[in-house]
């Protein structure tokens, strides 16, 4: 298992008691339902948990992207320390289409997702791409954005860049596409990149390559990644800290090692216990009982319970708060109420 650590833990993104809803036909679907999280400056943070717990969401939300209607952040906070003006900014409350989330995203926060044709246009050669995100951003004019450009894709290590810059998207491989889009992401020195299932469609040893590209190049960017994934083995590779997502609401909180080797919340081991992972002593795999409910119910208690070994007649009765347990771990589970 790699271990990396981030030599200033001062936070660059603080999220509190987020709600993000989607208000639909004939209910309210509650993705987000009350997220705490801090991202720290220069640092890696793996965010996982099973298919529905709200990852995208909360990704969507940072960036100011969720489609309203139906979506709406509903409560909470994202609050932004700004890399221009060092003044922080609570993201929540701005207009997503106003100048200055526009020139939030990308210029400080940038995404990368799992399909990269989501995000480049088939129309436009990857250069012109480049160097319009980096004309608008960095205020400068074609010739020198294209120089830029031809720099992201030279430090991704794309083959014959300069050829690149004239070709269109379709003409790319995905492994190469992904570099693309991280070039692009990164054209305008962003404080945070949030990488979406950057690898999933790719095959093990591009894989490996991308992550090991972000790696080197967060060095050299001194940017703070949030990476999002099912892959517990990317997560021990790339992450300094882990959070554990479950129906809308972070359930647990550590140092990569510390949350591998001493997972606090049920739901954590049972991640942990339903796959291989490199590092951790061997076990029979055994999968979760059931499924992620749809968020579309208050739940009075832990949304767990209904899944979990250890419930107890509390579980059913209060939401446990998210809180620390040891120095730097933070779980929500009633097993911990005495520590
Ligand atoms: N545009 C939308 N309209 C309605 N519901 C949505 C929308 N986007 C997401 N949801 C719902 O929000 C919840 C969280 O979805 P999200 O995509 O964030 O999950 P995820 O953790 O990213 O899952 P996966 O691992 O499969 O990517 C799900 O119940 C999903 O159906
Ligand atoms: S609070 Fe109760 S139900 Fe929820 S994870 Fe902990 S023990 Fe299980
Ligand atoms: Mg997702």
């Amino acid at each position: 298992m790699l271990e990396k650590h981030s030599n200033d833990a001062s936070p660059i993104l603080e999220i509190r008691n987020l709600k993000t809803h989607f208000f639909l036909e004939d209910h309210v679907l509650r993705a987000l339902d009350g997220v705490n999280l801090t991202l720290a400056r220069k640092s890696t943070l793996g965010l996982v948990g099973e298919s529905g717990c709200g990852k995208s969401v909360m990704a969507m939300s940072v960036m100011r992207l969720i489609q309203s209607p139906p979506g709406k952040i509903v409560e909470g906070e994202i609050n932004l320390h700004r890399k221009s003006t060092g003044e922080v900014i609570d993201i929540a409350k701005i207009d997503p289409l106003g100048p200055i989330m526009r020139d939030i995203r990308g210029g400080e926060i940038a995404i990368v997702f799992q399909e990269p044709m989501m995000s480049l246009n088939p129309l436009y050669t990857i250069g012109n791409q480049i160097a319009e995100v980096v004309e608008i951003h960095q205020k400068v004019g074609h010739k020198q954005a294209l120089d830029r450009a031809y720099e992201m894709l030279t430090k991704v290590q794309i083959s014959a860049p300069k050829q690149r810059l004239h070709e269109y998207p379709h003409q790319l491989s995905g492994g190469m596409r992904q570099r693309v889009m991280i070039a692009l992401a990164l054209s305008c020195n962003p404080s945070i990149l949030i990488a979406d299932e950057p690898t999933t469609a790719l095959d093990v040893t591009v894989q490996s390559q991308i992550l090991d590209l972000m790696n080197e190049l967060q060095s050299d960017f001194d940017t703070s990644i949030i990476i999002i994934t099912h892959n517990l083995g990317v997560v021990s590779q790339m992450a300094d800290h882990v959070a554990v997502m479950y129906l809308g609401k972070i359930v647990e909180f550590a140092e990569t090692r510390e949350l591998f080797h001493n997972p606090l919340h049920p739901y954590t081991e049972g991640l942990l216990n339903s796959v291989p992972v490199l590092g951790r002593k061997a076990k029979a795999l055994v999968p979760i009982k059931g499924m992620v409910p749809t968020p579309t119910d208050v739940i009075p208690g832990c949304a767990f319970a209904p899944r979990c070994p250890h419930a107890m007649a509390i579980c059913h009765e209060q939401q446990p708060p998210l809180r620390e347990v040891h120095p730097g771990h933070q779980t929500a589970c009633w097993l911990y109420e005495d520590a």
